[in-house]
């Protein structure tokens, strides 16, 4: 089997480890997690990797350089995944990352500097809803009032994280270390590559992104008894502002919004709704437009509520802005497309990703891989042997690159 194909195959077997039957949902310090992190490290210890978990949850095995001094270069990505995810997200930086240290030791290369293969613990912010909380750890700059976040279930942040040991946060950090750079390959979750017919693209730059809970308050009744002029209906507030939302992403170039949560309640079919919750994502790659749509829509949440006697309370939850990524590690992973023979194709990313977090902390360049439709947080989700192949060609002459930098 092809190097490309047990990438795949292991991001396949790896979708089945799931908190839900039927669907893959792999949240933050789940048990799922746990599960991954077993099978993920036991495919790095056949490598010849030292394997650890941090106190962030982060998987991490490391291959160690020839010359101490010459520092680490960090590849991978993020085991976490959205509800009802697809196999590839995250999991394909971190095999592809896995299968490029495992051509190295075939090969016998002998790099300078040690490389760490990263499997983050949350990216995608599912289960406490702030994204990056991994990879923040490891960045060195996790926020310790998280801790404090409880998920659906009230459990908090920092009990979550004593499943995964005792050891305080701040110990992931890796600032201060001596780091080549951080390189992750990702999917694209987006048309470009295909509409442009080519296998990879380097990210330039990543889109801000703000995201919020809004819970609207009106009052609960008798829904065949309460008169339509006496209601104080929170789901009809909140469907309102769910349309304004619609309009402000479609009214703005380049802008995207969205509800991906929203829930009436109590919940019963003969009740006025009393209450109700809506989520808010909104990205685009300028933050000034970005933080004047978020703030028009809060206005107009606040508007709608003293229109309908609903009152409105708003959390934000998530506010990271637009990352550029380090322009001479790009230009050498840029080097390595084109060494490929292929055009460099620069695309921005409108979906967040570790890197964001690890810019903090050191020189970040992204490889995108083409996905069938730009189909991604979806079972859907899918990726072709070849392009994956030609990732771990470019990835590999990324990482000789560097080697011969050094
Ligand atoms: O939501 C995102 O952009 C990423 O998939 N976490
Ligand atoms: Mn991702
Ligand atoms: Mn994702």
């Amino acid at each position: 089997m092809s190097a490309a194909a047990e990438v795949v195959r292991r991001c396949r077997e790896l979708a089945a480890i799931s908190e839900e039957d039927g669907r893959l949902t792999r949240p933050f310090a789940s048990a799922g997690m746990a599960r991954a992190n077993a099978l993920v490290g036991g495919w790095m210890a056949q490598a010849g990797l030292d394997v650890r978990v941090d106190a962030a949850g982060n998987l991490v095995g490391r291959l160690a350089g020839s010359d101490a001094s010459a520092g680490t270069l960090l590849l991978g990505s993020h085991l976490d995944s959205v509800r009802d995810a697809g196999a590839f997200d995250g999991p394909l930086g971190v095999l592809s990352a896995l299968a490029c240290v495992e051509r190295l030791r075939a090969q016998g290369a002998a790099l300078p500097f040690a490389i760490d293969v990263l499997g983050f613990s949350d990216e995608e912010g599912l289960r406490y809803g702030t994204a990056y909380l991994g990879s923040r750890a490891l960045a060195g700059t996790f926020d310790p009032a998280l801790l404090s976040l409880r998920d659906a279930e009230g459990v908090s942040l920092g009990d979550a994280l004593r499943a995964f040991g005792d050891a305080p946060v701040a110990s992931a950090s890796r600032a201060g270390e001596r780091l080549l750079g951080y390189c992750e390959v990702h999917i694209e979750q987006g048309p470009v590559l295909e509409r442009r017919g080519l296998p990879v693209g380097v990210v330039s730059a990543i889109a801000g992104a703000t995201r919020a809970d809004v819970s609207f308050t009106g009052r609960a009744g008798h829904a065949g008894t309460v008169p339509m002029d006496a209601r104080r209906d929170a789901a009809c507030a909140a469907a309102e502002w769910v349309l304004a939302v619609e309009a402000a992403g479609r009214g703005e170039p380049g802008l995207v919004a969205t509800v991906g949560v929203l829930e009436a309640r109590p919940g019963a079919a003969n009740v006025v709704p009393g209450g109700a919750v809506a989520s808010l994502d909104v990205r685009h790659a300028d933050d000034a437009v970005r933080g004047a749509a978020v703030a028009a829509l809060r206005a107009r949440a606040g508007a709608i509520g003293a229109a309908r006697e609903v009152q409105v309370a708003w959390r934000t939850v998530h506010d990271e802005p637009a990352v550029a990524l380090d322009p001479s590690l790009t230009g050498a992973l840029g080097d390595a497309v084109a060494g490929r023979g292929l055009p460099v194709a620069r695309l921005t990313s409108g979906a967040g990703h570790d890197a964001v977090a690890l810019s903090a902390l050191t020189a970040t360049a992204m490889l995108f891989v083409r996905c069938a439709g730009g189909v991604s947080h979806h079972p859907d989700e899918s990726v072709r042997e070849d392009d994956v192949a030609v990732a771990l060609d470019v990835l590999h002459a990324f990482v000789m690159g560097l080697a011969a930098r050094d």
